[in-house]
């Protein structure tokens, strides 16, 4: 039996994104498990979905900053998926920017979901900056994280079109059902590539 593989997932909003890793892993084409969801925002509805799962679920305390990621902050999430067991992180839809601290104990091993066809669009509401900017096309990326904002190599894209009459909403709905394929299919690439 394929071995399965632990993952910690960080969050701030809804957690669809972790929601659709849990899919994959019941319907069984995801060989993971997922041990610890945090969220810097308390009432991420993430964190109830984590727990109707039966999953682990802890708030990250920043120390009362809005949007800083504190490095005594990030070496404490550090140390709390270790011991969680988590050998890869997933970042879905976590609102701040991770650095060293967290980089020096997962580095090459933390992913990030982006709604952009990076390089293009990093940064704060990239589905809105794609309606602005008049493009045909845009759609998501799954991509590891170093230490730039958006920046690190491309595990796996997705595209779709911008439609006639598209709101950034629309867009943003369209952009997600993309996302939820695409973050099961490129954690399943890194795990073939990190037996
Ligand atoms: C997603 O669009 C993701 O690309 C972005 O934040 C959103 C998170 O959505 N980074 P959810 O919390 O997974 O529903």
């Amino acid at each position: 039996m394929e071995k399965k593989r632990k993952i910690g997932v960080l969050g701030s909003g809804s957690g669809s994104n972790m929601q659709a890793l849990l899919d994959a892993i019941e319907v069984g084409e995801l060989a993971a498990e997922i041990v610890l969801v945090m969220s810097d925002n308390p009432d991420g509805y993430i964190l109830e979905r984590a727990r109707q799962a039966g999953i682990p679920a802890e708030v990250i305390d920043c120390a009362g900053y809005q949007s800083k990621f504190p490095d005594h902050c990030q070496e404490r999430v550090g140390k709390r998926l270790q011991e969680a067991g988590a050998e890869f992180v997933c970042l879905a839809g976590f609102m701040r920017l991770v650095k060293q601290p967290l980089l020096d104990v997962y580095g090459g091993k933390i992913l990030n979901i982006h709604p952009s066809l990076l390089p293009h669009f990093p940064g704060l509401e990239a589905w809105r900056q794609a309606i602005d900017a008049g493009v045909a096309e845009s759609g998501c990326t799954v991509h590891y994280v170093d230490a730039g904002m958006d920046t690190g190599p491309v595990i796996v894209q997705r595209q779709v079109p911008v439609l006639q009459g598209d709101t950034a909403e629309t867009l943003h709905e369209r952009i997600q059902e993309q996302e939820h394929i695409a973050y099961p299919e490129a954690l399943k690439l890194v795990f073939a590539q990190s037996p």
